[in-house]
This record gives structure tokens, C-alpha cells and sequence, in this order.
């Protein structure tokens, strides 16, 4: 099983445009798509197309949250939830001029106490098998202190095969001290954590893939396969979630890594968010460059 945490869940709606966003005007959206959003729920959706079970883990409040764990569960993702008190956010993202312009709107969301947090945590320990894997994706609610990504790998490395972070500069300091098994943030987020380079870092670059450092002093960068793109947020939730998918069936890590990368480009072609064909994900292996 892989459990996917999402500290802070959205209802995410998605307003395809056929040409550029044109401030201060009404337009016209040529097609919308809703879905349960959170950095985590996109990593649950994606490892859920590739086959695997998959817990979704996180805070839900009011009729927004409930419509977000609803729609996890129609896709087969078991929810996890811890209630809140106040309303689950939306998150909105408009796409203009064919993919190539994505402006995105985003509420905070509602305040998290710490006891929930540290309820949800109990709770994802009595269901956490040692064969299970975790991830925990994404921002903050309000009232969280960063110090929550450092108890949450702490208290789950003993417990499962292994954790994964993708998350914001400040949180990556956090989370490192901690040791999860690896570290999947995007380059400026990288940049702004300050922190320097180890083993357990993947480093995602957009269009140029990945870099990672397997040993001291060894570089090794990950092309992707040139696909036409679609949409490319979540392109990083796609990653994270071929790379646990990979990991979780005893790939090795660079397998494991190439599949990721795979994954990731199937995602951007499509409109949707996060969205992979895994026969897609498949035919694009042989296309990735390992450097
Ligand atoms: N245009 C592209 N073509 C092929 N692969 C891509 C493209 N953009 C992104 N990817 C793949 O997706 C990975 C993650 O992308 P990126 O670094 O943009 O993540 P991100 O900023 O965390 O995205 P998000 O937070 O929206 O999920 C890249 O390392 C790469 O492998
Ligand atoms: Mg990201």
C-alpha cells in the first residue's frame, strides 16, 4: 500500500481557454475539469492509474471537503481524513493559449490545530504496514508549524519501507533533519532551501528532467522523452508518483527513477492535472536519457 499525505487538500477546477487570458474581461472556458487536489491526492491519483493501492491522507473540512474525499474514493483511493473545522480551499488554474499559459489562483486554506495533526498521524501509524510507503506532498495549512514534516518522517521511517518529500524550501529544512528516504523538490524550490547536495535528493528541472547525486561528487542528470505539452502542472506529483510506484514494486532506484521520468512526461501531455496513461507512461520509457 502507499499512503499519500496531503497536509493541505483542495478541490482544484481546472478553466481550459481557447486563446490567452485576457485580464479584465469575461471569456468563455472551452472545457473544465474538478478534481481532488493537493500535491498528495494528485501523487494518490497517479499511483492509483499505475495500479497500486492507494490511501489518501489528510485534513478535511466542510462541504468542499467532503466533495474532495468523495471524488478521491469514486477513483478507488481509500481516504484517510481527519476532520476540520472550516472549509476545505479551491484552487484555481487557468490554462490560456493552448497549454503554454497557466496562471493559477490559490486560497490558503483553513487552519489546521496541531492536535488534529498530530491525531492524523496516530492514526496513519496504526494503519502504516512495513511494507507500505509514504509520501507527504505540498504546503502548510495555517497554524502547522514546519516542525510537522520532521515528526511526521521521524515517527514514520521505523515504520514503513520508506518516506518521500516534495515539498517548499523552508519545509525541506525541516523535513531533512529527520532523513527521509528521499527529497523530490523542483529546482527553485532546491535553490531556496539553502541546503546542499546529498544522496537522498532528486532535484526535478522541468523540460531538462532530473538531476540527483547517487554518490559524493557524482552528478547524474535524467532526460525526458520531447513530447508535445499539454499542461504541465503536477508534473511533479507525477514524478513522486512513478517514483514510489517504481520503488514499491522492488525496482532498483535508477529503474526506478527512469520510470518516474517516463511518468512525468506522459503527464504534461495531457489537459488534466497529474493526468497519466500509463500505456503512455510505458512507450516513453525507451525515450529517456540517463546522463
Ligand atoms: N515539458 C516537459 N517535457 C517532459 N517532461 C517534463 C516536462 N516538464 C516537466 N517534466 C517532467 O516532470 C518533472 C517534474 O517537473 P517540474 O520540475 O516542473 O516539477 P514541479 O515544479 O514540482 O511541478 P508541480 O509542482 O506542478 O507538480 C521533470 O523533472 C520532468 O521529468
Ligand atoms: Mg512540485
Amino acid at each position: 500500500m502507499i499512503w499519500t499525505v496531503t497536509f493541505n487538500p483542495s478541490r482544484d477546477m481546472t478553466f481550459v481557454l481557447d486563446g490567452p487570458l485576457e485580464p479584465g474581461s469575461i471569456q468563455v472556458a472551452c472545457s473544465i475539469y474538478a478534481r481532488s487536489g493537493g500535491k498528495g491526492n494528485n501523487v494518490a491519483r497517479v499511483v492509483r492509474r499505475l495500479g497500486q493501492p492507494v490511501g489518501a491522507v489528510g485534513f478535511y473540512g466542510g462541504a468542499t471537503g467532503e466533495l474532495v474525499g468523495s471524488g478521491l474514493q469514486e477513483q478507488g483511493i481509500e481516504v484517510l481524513g481527519e476532520p476540520i473545522a472550516g472549509e476545505t480551499r479551491i484552487c484555481l488554474t487557468i490554462v490560456g493559449s493552448g497549454g503554454s499559459e497557466i496562471t493559477e489562483i490559490r486560497e490558503k486554506g483553513p487552519p489546521v490545530p496541531p492536535a488534529a495533526a498530530e491525531r492524523l498521524l496516530r492514526r496513519l501509524l496504526e494503519r502504516v504496514q512495513r511494507e507500505d510507503w509514504v509520501t507527504l506532498s505540498g504546503s502548510l495549512p495555517p497554524e502547522l508549524p514546519a516542525s510537522v514534516w520532521a515528526d511526521w518522517v521521524r515517527a514514520l521511517n521505523p515504520r514503513c519501507r520508506g518516506v518521500l518529500v516534495d515539498t517548499g524550501a523552508e519545509n525541506l529544512r525541516a523535513a531533512i533533519s529527520a532523513r527521509p528516504l528521499v527529497m523530490v523538490p523542483n529546482r527553485d524550490e532546491w535553490r531556496a532551501s539553502g541546503l546542499s547536495v546529498t544522496d537522498s535528493v532528486v532535484v526535478t528541472e522541468g523540460a531538462n528532467g532530473v538531476t540527483c547525486y547517487p554518490t559524493p561528487g557524482v552528478v547524474r542528470r535524467l532526460r525526458p522523452p520531447k513530447v508535445a505539452v499539454a499542461n504541465t502542472v503536477g508534473a511533479g506529483d507525477a514524478f513522486l508518483g512513478g517514483m514510489v510506484d517504481g520503488l514499491s514494486r522492488g525496482e532498483s532506484w535508477e529503474r526506478a527513477l527512469v520510470w518516474a521520468v517516463a511518468v512525468a512526461a506522459a503527464s504534461v501531455t495531457s489537459p488534466g492535472v497529474a493526468d497519466v496513461d500509463p500505456l503512455l507512461a510505458q512507450s516513453l520509457v525507451p525515450q529517456v536519457v540517463v546522463e
